[in-house]
């Protein structure tokens, strides 16, 4: 299957951002790690810090891959534009979060992508995406 995984905001400072929350790998360091777990699949990966980018990015999943991981970062709370990407294309999106985002501020609490993906995986670090991803080839 081809995968793509696409990570939004600040997310491009794992490593150094907030380690007690996101930990001290780099996003670059773990896909080295997660390619090699799933030799039979094609994971591409693409990051920004700008909305448009990102639905950009999700719409172009739905000609070009099989299914998506999306860490929409903090979009995940506020994005309109991110979910009605997602619900126009017919390809399956896994909401991703590093942190156990219902175990933090009462803003993260709010998701504005979860009704528009397959399922939503959150709180087991970068293992998070793993997880996704066995959901999705699975
Ligand atoms: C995050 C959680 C969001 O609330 C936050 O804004 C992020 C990262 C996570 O992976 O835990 O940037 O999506």
């Amino acid at each position: 299957m081809k995968i793509a995984i696409i990570n939004g905001p600040n997310l491009n400072l794992l490593g150094k951002r907030e380690e007690s929350i996101y930990g001290s790998q780099t996003f670059e360091e773990y896909l080295v790690t997660l390619k090699a777990q799933f030799p039979d699949h094609e994971i591409s990966y693409f990051q920004s810090n700008i909305e448009g980018e990102l639905v950009t990015a999700i719409q172009e999943v739905g000609s070009n891959s099989d299914g998506a991981i999306l860490n929409a970062g903090a979009y995940t709370h506020t994005s309109i534009a991110m979910a009605d990407a997602i619900s126009g294309i017919q390809k399956p999106v896994v909401e991703v979060h590093i942190s156990n985002v219902f175990a933090r501020e009462d803003f993260r609490h709010v998701s504005y992508i979860t009704p528009v993906c397959k399922g939503s995986i959150a709180g087991f670090g970068l293992d998070s995406y793993r997880l996704a991803l066995l959901s999705l080839i699975s």
